[in-house]
């Protein structure tokens, strides 16, 4: 996810648009880069890497343009490079703009664009807003912005500046975020609220299908066929920290509502036409491996047993999932046919990160899994896949696990396909993970009836989560969810076993939570629950739209997915049980006692 900063006003520019892109490293990137512009020209500074690499670069204190805009990359469209890293200017030097998002119809554009002489110094797909910007550019950039805007399809967020008019920033968006704010210094655009509001609470968040004009003192609003919209600005009454939980109570709450969004940020870019586009896979022989390790710790380790599954159902190589801090000390046999992937939030783990390190020592091939970007996992693996979940900040992990589920999911199928196996539900998936933003919101409308239910541990002590097959992923993270936050002792358990010992412990109103969404054990999973029903249990089901459940008072049933993506719907449901529990008992959400978000310690 790309992040963008511009500024015009009194103040030099430079330290204003660094320290916003800052604000936005959350966002991820690859590259970083800058445009300032005075009436000497453009000065433009690109760097692949940091933030601190593009820095590095640059005496600050020695830049005192006041007007300017900064761009922090996630490559889409060609690899991450210094050519391919924003800002992009036109052949004479006289525009320069950042983009985020993916123009859809580029390649038509460029090709049009080539035939007119136009030269292209990058693969971006962006390049070609600043060719069509200088095409249609006679004097009067608005109409230059509505006639190159009108012809982009996709998501955008542009910011524009020229040398005609060295004080202004022109902007536009569609699909993809942009903040505007005012300040007695200057205007302001980014990609969001934090970014700004260290130098302003007055923002306008700008509409799908709108452009504005921002010079030092006035920010005026235009539709894309340059007809003034009259600004709607809203006074932000909270400081960052509340500005980053975007008027949730807690971060948690906000991270699991941001899901459908996460989810799509993980996919974009990797599922275009059928094909599974994964970063960097080729660099590894998934040919001449005879044996995979899953390793992780904590709810990655849940995604961990998810990729496991998959993998086994799929690909005829031995493989197993193992938490790793028993890794490290089963004398696990690794070598240079091995592949091990590491999942991890933090990319910082300790016992993850060591684990990584012996199997290279050994000589494994390495994939990591890291939600946060540049991290030691990420740095330390062979070849790394980020999950586009954004920071997660609450100690209990949720949108880090979906979106790993989603992208192991791509994962397994593209070594599958790399291997030469064919995975007849392959098309299916796909589809099904494209939907599954719209499945997770369809999830999260049911939070007033998972807070009703989560009432049903007031006065309880335990409870019991039971599934079977790849609902039993579920169960494992729907019970340490549970424990973490509202510390209810929970137990996992495959609902089979139930009759070999935890089914001693059940008694009147014990709460139950079943989960049976796999067609092939659905049935058996629930004349196991009905077990526990017959000794009093309290039972809530969650089940698919048409499994027969008629003795059972509280169903949920998830909207039709494939079987085998059954599992992040579910999660959805058990994240908002174990969030409304704490609220109950009143504990500190974000931060349960004696936990930490990453544990960089043994
Ligand atoms: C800690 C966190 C968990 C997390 C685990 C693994 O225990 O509290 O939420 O699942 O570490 O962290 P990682 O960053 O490696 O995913």
């Amino acid at each position: 996810m790309c992040g963008i900063t511009a500024f015009t006003g009194k103040d030099a520019a430079l330290p204003i648009l660094l320290s916003g892109l800052e604000k936005l490293e959350y966002r991820g990137y690859d590259s970083a880069g800058i445009t300032l512009v005075d009436d000497k020209g453009l000065f433009t500074k690109k760097a692949k890497g940091r933030l601190k690499d593009l820095e590095d670069m640059l005496d600050v204190p020695s830049f005192h343009q006041t007007t300017g805009i900064g761009h922090t990359r996630w490559a889409t469209h060609g690899v991450p490079s210094q050519l391919n890293s924003h800002p992009h200017t036109n052949a004479a030097n006289t525009i320069s703009i950042v983009h985020n998002g993916i123009i859809e119809n580029y390649e038509g554009i460029k090709a049009n664009l080539k035939a007119k002489g136009y030269e292209f110094q990058s693969e971006t797909d962006s390049e070609v807003i600043v060719h069509l910007l200088d095409y249609y550019y006679d004097g009067n950039m608005l109409e230059a912005m509505k006639k190159t805007v009108n012809q982009l399809e996709g998501s955008f967020a542009i910011c524009v500046l020229s040398t005609d008019e060295p004080d202004t920033v022109y902007v536009a968006k569609t699909a993809s975020p942009m903040v505007l704010g005012k300040s007695e210094n200057g205007t302001f655009a980014a990609s969001d609220i934090p970014a700004i509001l260290e130098y302003t609470k007055d923002v306008l968040i700008l509409e799908d299908g709108q452009m504005a004009k921002l010079t030092p003192n006035e920010i005026s609003v235009y539709t894309f066929h340059c007809e003034p919209v009259e600004a709607k600005w809203t006074h932000i009454p909270y400081d960052i920290e509340a500005a980053q939980k975007g008027g949730y109570d807690t971060f948690m709450l906000k991270e699991i509502y941001e899901q459908p969004e996460a989810i799509r940020e993980t996919l974009r870019g990797r599922i275009e036409k059928g094909e599974i586009h994964l970063e960097d896979l080729e660099k590894l022989d998934f040919t001449k491996i005879n044996r995979v390790y899953f390793v992780a710790c904590g709810t990655a380790w849940h995604a961990g047993i998810y990729a496991n599954t998959l993998f086994q159902k799929w690909i005829d190589v031995p493989s197993i999932c193992v938490a790793a801090s028993e890794f490290r000390y089963s004398d696990p046999h690794v070598d240079d046919k091995t592949l091990c992937v590491y999942i991890s939030q933090s990319g910082e783990t300790a016992d993850t990160l060591a684990a990584l390190k012996m199997s290279k020592e050994k000589g494994a091939q390495t994939i990591s899994i890291v939600n946060v970007l540049g991290s030691s996992i990420a740095r330390a693996s062979d070849v790394t896949l980020y999950t586009c979940a954004g920071p997660e900040i609450a100690v209990a992990s949720t949108k880090a696990f979906t979106t790993q589920l989603a992208l192991v999911t791509l994962l397994i199928l593209k070594i599958a396909e790399l291997r030469g196996t064919d995975v007849a539900c392959k098309a299916e998936l796909l589809e099904g993970l494209k939907q599954m933003p719209e499945v997770v919101s369809a999830m999260l409308d049911k939070h007033e009836l998972m807070k009703e239910y989560a009432g049903f541990l007031k006065n309880q002590q335990d409870a019991y989560f039971i599934g079977r097959q790849l609902d039993y992923v579920s169960v494992l993270e729907g019970a340490l969810k549970l424990k973490e936050v509202s510390y209810v002792h929970a137990d996992a358990y495959f609902a089979g076993e139930l009759k070999h010992g935890a089914i001693a412990l059940i008694e009147k109103d014990t709460v139950v939570i079943a989960m049976a969404t796999q067609p092939e054990v659905a049935a058996k999973t629930i004349s196991n629950i009905e077990e526990t029903m017959a000794r009093g249990a309290n039972v809530i089901l969650i089940t698919t739209k048409d499994q027969p459940a008629p003795k059972f008072k509280y169903v949920i049933r998830i909207p039709d997915v494939h079987p085998l993506l059954a599992v992040i719907p579910v999660t959805i449901l058990l994240q908002l049980f174990a969030y409304y529990a704490a609220v109950e008992k009143g504990r500190d959400v974000d931060k349960p006692r004696n936990l930490a978000k990453s544990v960089t310690v043994e």
